[in-house]
């Protein structure tokens, strides 16, 4: 098969997607829309200024953009567009079902309640069930940079919307905020009966996955890309298959790798992991899910086994039921 035969085919596929920020698909449009809704000033005068914006040196460069781009956000409407727009893009790509993770206390911080996000998440994510039987989930992921304490007065603010929230994650600036920081509010979520996840080696070394692995017992490691440099914790991820949930775009966009050629997705692969791809912050990064795909297709040596792989791996390490898992991993064998 040529690229572009490998990318229609890739296209056609039923897909899932693990590794996706709520605020991260605020496309310049409605920033800007919304923005002038709410009176808030903006440091761009047009969409073009905002898409120049975006080239970052690395994580924090784009975290700070990231939060500043999210204080347009204000009302039930806005949470609803948000989302709405995102599932669209779901439908667009494919992507069967999403676990999507949102940020409450960048919300919280600033005076908007769980009652207007979650209403507003909650609606479009209603309709694209009702609409198009889109599958979606909840990961509510904690702001690493912030204290332990605030992220165990966000989980105590979640308890009434529980029943729509199925994990807790972690984000935000990596280097200096290890997982062991967050030992207790993980214990509380697990203790909840909620799964969890945590970004670790994005940035980080691989201690940090070790770190999320041994002290905040995740079920999924988000990125994970510097495992690689520890033979020990490839071994383990090898064997245990636990997920990495892998974002091409993203990890060139912020310089993790300089040159997509340099991306190791390939040979987390080829070794055996359980690696799966994803959008981390579509609207900033350059691509939703098929974009990622494609990109790794232009520039790794990928065939089509690998990409059936991938797609495979992303049902398998999903949170969806297993028989609505099995429904799906049939569909994907008549597509070899
Ligand atoms: N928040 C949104 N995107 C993120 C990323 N790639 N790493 C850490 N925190 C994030
Ligand atoms: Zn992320």
């Amino acid at each position: 098969m040529t690229k572009n035969e490998l990318k229609m085919w890739l296209a056609s596929l039923p897909k899932v997607e693990l590794h996706l920020h709520i605020e991260g698909s605020l496309e310049p449009e409605l920033m800007m829309a919304l923005a002038e809704k709410h009176q808030v000033e903006l440091p761009y005068g047009n969409i073009q200024e905002v898409k120049q914006a975006y080239n970052f040196e690395n994580l924090q460069s784009f975290l700070d953009l990231y939060y500043f781009g999210a204080s347009v956000l204000q009302d039930e409407d806005d949470f609803y567009q948000l989302m709405w727009h995102y599932l669209l893009k779901c439908k667009q790509d494919n992507v069967v079902h999403a676990e999507i993770m949102f940020d409450p206390q960048t919300h919280t911080q600033r005076g908007i309640g769980f009652e207007i996000f979650m209403a507003g998440f909650k609606r479009a994510m209603q309709q694209a069930e009702q609409e198009w039987g889109q599958s979606s989930l909840l990961i509510m992921s904690f702001l690493r940079h912030l204290s332990e304490a605030s992220a165990i007065e966000t989980l105590q603010a979640a308890k009434p919307y529980l029943e729509d929230i199925c994990a807790v994650g972690l984000d935000s600036g990596e280097l200096g905020n290890p997982p062991e920081k967050f030992v207790q509010v993980f214990e509380m979520a697990k203790s909840l009966g909620l799964k969890r996840v945590a970004h670790a080696g994005e940035e980080g070394p691989p201690e940090y996955v070790w770190g999320a692995i041994n002290s905040l017992d995740v079920q999924r490691v988000d990125h994970g890309v510097r495992s690689i440099e520890d033979p020990k914790l490839i071994e383990y991820l090898k064997q245990s298959q636990l997920p990495l949930t892998v974002c091409p775009l993203s990890n060139t966009k912020l310089k993790v790798f300089d040159h997509m050629e340099q991306h190791n997705i390939l040979v987390l692969l080829e070794l055996g992991l359980m690696v799966t791809i994803n959008a981390d912050d579509p609207s900033y990064f350059g691509g939703y899910l098929n974009d990622n795909y494609f990109a790794v297709i232009d520039h790794l040596a990928i065939e089509q086994h690998h990409l059936l792989q991938l797609v495979t791996n992303s049902f398998n390490a999903s949170f969806m039921s297993t028989a609505l898992k099995v429904e799906w991993l049939s569909q994907l064998k008549g597509n070899e």
